[in-house]
């Protein structure tokens, strides 16, 4: 046997409703909020990750699937949709005829972190920027789609957390400052943040090594060194979120993994999960679209996780259990049976139909109907055949009768009976 690769999963039939219940409120919540998706390849030339997320990023560092082409470039499976979507708009330069662009997409991402609980190599994220607009009010709507959309899905138990990491000149300072503080106990690091101490500073208050989380418990915070314009923005996010009614907590010491950050960051934290495996996030990025070879506007955007969504719903909720309205038990093995052709009759007037054809005793294929959770029943023996009727079992109640074949489908529906 061959088995699937480590931190890669199935999504097996008895999960696929409830993934696509996820996919279909996300696409409504999206095109509510005005985002149109767009569909970009999950692999990419491995420098569109580089300057898109960062290079010294753990994400880009270690945890993307690189390969060699042959005789051509770098490509990596994409860690994360913000980059390709990013790359697709300049490209096609999207932002001239749009100004104000909004896209979403939903697809699967690649990240060689160490597996565990909600934790993959492959995963699915809902992904949507806005881009060619900074008002603080389209951050608090960001944030309220992001939101909204967790409302829609039914995932309860988690709270927002916000923050701004405030623009590259007051980072330029913080940076400055956390060094000075960290250097005294460079030795107390891992050893992960000491070599961080030189390259990303910042990343040392995201690491979830306890020595480093009790070095940088004191360790001072970027809000204390935003410049007026970025404590401005972040003042009129926050009023504009309590103004819509979505309750945020202030989270100083979220920095998020990704560099291209500044101003608005934000998280979905769930009780269960915690921090170190959040639903989701995002941010405003005040510089990537430039970098990438677009103009010089800024964007914002989240992502959400679609495995740490479903982990967090019911496997029993009515909306994710299989669906068959009827069961037509087939009596007899000959080509004209007319149960086979009252089966594609059902079919063609919507309804969801199954049936057996291997030859199965009744009483076999009443339990097949059982575990389908079949609404009905529908049997077709000689008895019937003589009168011109089917008999209907009704699977809730037990209850039975004879119908005329043409009644079948209003009975179904509730209209006789
Ligand atoms: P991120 O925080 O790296 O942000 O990922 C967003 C979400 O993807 C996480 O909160 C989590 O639910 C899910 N996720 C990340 N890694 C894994 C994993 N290994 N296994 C399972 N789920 C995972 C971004 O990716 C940004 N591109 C979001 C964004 C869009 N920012 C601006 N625009």
């Amino acid at each position: 046997m061959i088995n699937l690769i480590k931190g890669f999963h199935d999504i097996l039939p008895d999960q696929s409703l409830k993934w696509a219940f996820i996919v279909n409120k996300a696409r409504n919540c999206l095109e509510r909020f005005g985002f149109r998706e767009i569909v970009t390849p999950i692999m990419e030339k491995t420098e569109l990750f580089q300057r898109g997320i960062g290079r010294t990023t753990d994400i880009v560092e270690k945890e993307m699937y690189t390969f060699q082409d042959i005789g051509s470039d770098s490509l990596s499976l994409r860690p994360e949709a913000t980059a390709g979507i990013l790359r697709a708009v300049v490209e096609h330069s999207m932002l001239k005829r749009e100004p104000v662009l909004k896209l979403f997409t939903i697809g699967p991402m690649f990240r060689r972190e160490r597996p565990s609980k909600g934790r993959f190599r492959q995963f699915f994220q809902i992904n949507a920027e806005t881009m060619g607009d900074d008002s603080p009010l389209t951050d608090a709507e960001t944030i309220l789609a992001s939101y909204t959309l967790l409302d829609d899905i039914g995932v309860g138990n988690f709270s927002l957390e916000i923050n701004s990491v405030g623009c590259k000149n007051c980072r330029h300072l913080y940076r400055s400052a956390l060094v000075k503080y960290l250097e005294p106990s460079l030795n107390s690091l891992c050893p992960d943040c000491q070599r961080r101490i030189e390259t990303n500073p910042l990343r040392i208050l995201d690491c979830k090594e306890p020595q480093c989380i009790a070095v940088s418990r004191d360790a001072p915070l970027i809000t204390e060194f935003l410049d007026s314009s970025c404590r401005d923005h972040f003042e009129k996010v926050k009023l504009a979120l309590t103004s819509i009614g979505v309750p945020f907590r202030l989270e100083p010491r979220l920095v998020r993994g990704l560099d291209y950050y500044t101003r608005t960051a934000f998280e979905f934290v769930h009780s269960q999960l915690g921090r170190t495996k959040a639903l989701g996030g995002g941010g405003r990025y005040d510089s990537l679209i430039s970098e990438l070879g677009g103009p010089d506007v800024s964007g914002i955007g989240f992502g959400l996780g679609i495995e740490r969504l479903a982990m967090n719903l019911p496997d029993d909720h009515a909306d994710f259990l299989r669906n068959t309205d009827i069961f037509v038990a087939i009596i007899g093995a000959g080509p004209l049976n007319p149960g086979f052709e009252l089966v594609s009759r059902l079919r063609r007037s919507g309804l969801s139909v199954e049936a057996r054809y291997s030859g199965m005793s009744l009483k076999a294929q009443m339990k097949v109907a059982d575990r389908l959770s079949a609404g009905w029943v529908v049997m077709i023996g000689d008895d019937e055949l003589a009168l011109g009727k089917a008999t209907m079992r009704d699977m809730t109640t037990k209850r039975q009768f004879l119908v005329e074949l043409d009644d079948i489908e209003r009975v179904v529906r509730g209209e006789i009976f």
